[in-house]
């Protein structure tokens, strides 16, 4: 098996485009450096077109979660109540980094499958004064995309702040951080942006920032007003990765020449030929499809067979990796992830491959 002609279907890590890889490959400058001041700007500015905003925007050396821990420790204070707002793994994860660090966590629930109902969030809003609520844009585990503004405008009439993982949506998927008024959003590298894991990017409104102010969990190294400081002088507090900044500017340069709204577009392009294709194998997708996700599908395996089995026929026989199930939905359901560079060409090539791997399947049962 060569690493090197691996087509990387999961919802992240993605694969890379040439440019991202030469970006890799380029040799090093010094982290205070005039260089990577420029390097620093280009990239801060891209990301805010990306997330469409003007607030500030923090770029962080952490995959996902640390930008998460950034997003809750900045914010809040123990004993702070919020509302955690889970639709699957993923939603799990941001609630439970709140209750670690002290805050009075909420829980609102909903079926593996489902998107967040903006009615029960209403009410739940309505039954107690919270300081923020928190939930997932794009939730990776099954493969369901929120109600994102409708969320944001729920919270909105009572005052609580929103703090949105969009980690493997964003760049994929529409997300108006500015028009939809929401206060924390945090993306991560090795999704629809193209690049390796390792980077983490929040955006802070302003009236977030005042939060902040009064926001008494501890916090060091994921210290955002330390960062936003140091982003003034055309720095990080703490060394960077900079050669995923070099990436950074190179994927950033591929999505601007591209067109984020053409992005945007290419995704749900593919997730529908995924969504098809899936269907006319005679398999079931999984979750509402109403909400279904712009970047990942999740399926059932026909009845009987091991996710496994299909999934290690693609990778053993035509070198192509789909992932499983997570959390709860371990051994349940497959799940294809399109984003990144994904295009037609992928996509046909992974419904091929999966149209044999289920007739080996049928042909295993009878
Ligand atoms: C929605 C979501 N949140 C959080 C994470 C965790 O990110 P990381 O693994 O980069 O820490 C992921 C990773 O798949 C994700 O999809």
């Amino acid at each position: 098996m060569n690493g090197e002609d691996l087509l990387i279907m999961i919802p992240g890590p993605t694969g890379l485009p040439p440019e991202v890889r030469e970006a890799l490959a380029r040799p090093a400058i010094g982290h205070r450096s005039q260089a990577f001041a420029e390097l620093l700007d280009e990239c801060t500015a891209g990301m805010k077109h990306v997330f469409q905003t003007e607030s500030d925007m923090l770029i962080l050396t952490a995959s996902g979660t640390g930008g998460l821990e950034a997003a809750i420790t900045n914010f809040l204070s123990p004993g702070d109540p919020v509302l955690a707002v889970s639709v699957g793994n993923f939603g799990e994860r941001i609630g439970q980094i709140a209750g670690i660090f002290g805050a009075d966590v909420t829980w609102l629930r909903f079926e593996w499958g489902e998107a967040a109902g903006v009615s029960a969030v209403r009410d739940a809003l309505a039954q107690k004064s919270y300081r923020a609520i928190l939930f997932t844009q794009n939730e990776t585990s099954t493969a369901i995309t929120n109600p994102v503004r409708e969320l944001a405008q729920a919270a909105s009439e009572t005052g609580a702040l929103t703090i949105v993982d969009a980690i493997s949506g964003m760049g994929g998927i529409e997300v108006r951080t500015d028009d939809w008024g929401l206060d924390v959003v945090v993306a991560g590298s090795q999704k629809a942006l193209m690049l390796p894991p390792g980077l983490a990017f929040v955006s802070v409104s302003e009236r977030a920032w005042r939060a902040a102010e009064q926001a008494g969990m501890p916090r060091f190294y994921f210290d955002l007003g330390k960062a936003r400081d140091y982003l003034g002088r055309g720095q990080t507090p703490y060394t960077p990765n900079t050669s995923l900044f070099f990436a950074l500017q190179a994927s950033l340069r591929l999505i601007l020449a591209e067109g984020l709204e053409n992005s945007w577009a290419r995704h749900a392009q593919a997730a529908a030929t995924v969504r098809e294709g899936v269907e006319k194998l005679g398999l079931k997708r999984f979750g509402d499809p109403e909400y279904a996700s712009n970047v990942v599908t999740a399926f059932l395996p026909p009845e009987g067979v091991d996710p496994k089995q299909i999934s290690s026929h693609m990778l053993d026989r035509h070198n192509i990796l789909i992932t499983g199930g997570q959390g709860k939905l371990r051994g349940t359901i497959l799940r294809i992830g399109h984003l990144g560079t994904v295009d037609q060409s992928q996509v046909s090539r992974t419904l091929g491959a999966l149209e044999e791997a289920v007739e080996e399947a049928a042909g295993g049962r009878a």
